[in-house]
């Protein structure tokens, strides 16, 4: 495997009266990742968390790694805010009108990681520009907007394809999916090649089985 196996859980899947024990329940159990879904209401019919959550979790929190996922209009207008408030990593989908590519590079120039988005509709082709500017690809396996859905199975052969692709490229960048990942499913979409894994129900359900079904 090119990148060691993470798993993000999703603090949209925690209990929003605490979100700091949230964030202490992923660091218990010896995970850094922690993704936090941003939506905005407009590309998605959902409302989350802001610039002003991830400031203040990751003040509490400064050992861990915030992989925020912007599911959002305009993500260029808001890369500045969520860069100062602490992000480590910040995924942008390729799907709304805006200047994707300029933000991937302005989101570099903060000094943060920077991720490019797959919705279940999208074609892998349709980013395939953004491979060489990215170091994470995140494929959905649900259409975004909440948790608590079930895995589509077609994330499986957009993971496959984009480990060959990255291969042929000759590139690094990690394959994360998102959406519906349970201890049943999770070795499937490891075996087709993602390295980062997002999970929300399953992981505050019961993150002993998660673990013990990717291995770590
Ligand atoms: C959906 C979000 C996901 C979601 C995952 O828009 O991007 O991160 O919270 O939650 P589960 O694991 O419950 O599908
Ligand atoms: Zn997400």
């Amino acid at each position: 495997m090119v990148n060691k196996l993470e798993l993000a859980p999703s603090i949209l899947g925690g209990d929003h009266s605490m979100l700091a024990e949230s964030v202490a329940r992923i660091s218990r159990e010896g995970l850094s990742w922690v993704h936090v879904d941003v939506m905005d209401g407009h590309f998605v019919p959902n409302l989350s968390f802001g610039p002003g959550v991830v400031a203040a979790i990751s003040k509490k929190f400064p050992g861990m790694f915030y992989d925020v996922h912007l599911m959002l209009d305009n993500p260029n207008l808001y890369v500045k805010s969520f860069a100062d408030s602490g992000a480590s990593l910040i995924s942008i989908h390729g799907e709304p009108d805006y200047p994707v590519a300029e933000t991937l590079d302005e989101i570099h120039l903060l000094g943060k990681k920077s991720g490019v988005v797959i919705n279940p509709d999208t074609p892998v082709a349709d980013a395939a520009a953004y491979f060489p500017k990215v170091d994470l690809v995140l494929v959905m396996s649900v259409q975004p907007g909440f948790g608590g859905q079930s895995f589509n199975d077609s994330a499986l052969q957009k993971i496959a394809m984009l480990k060959k692709m990255r291969e042929e490229m000759k590139l690094g960048f990690r394959i994360e999916v998102d959406g519906g990942i349970t201890a049943q499913n999770v070795g499937a979409a490891v075996a087709a090649g993602a390295d980062t894994i997002v999970a929300g129900t399953a992981f505050f359900k019961n993150p002993s089985s998660l673990k013990a079904a990717m291995g770590i």
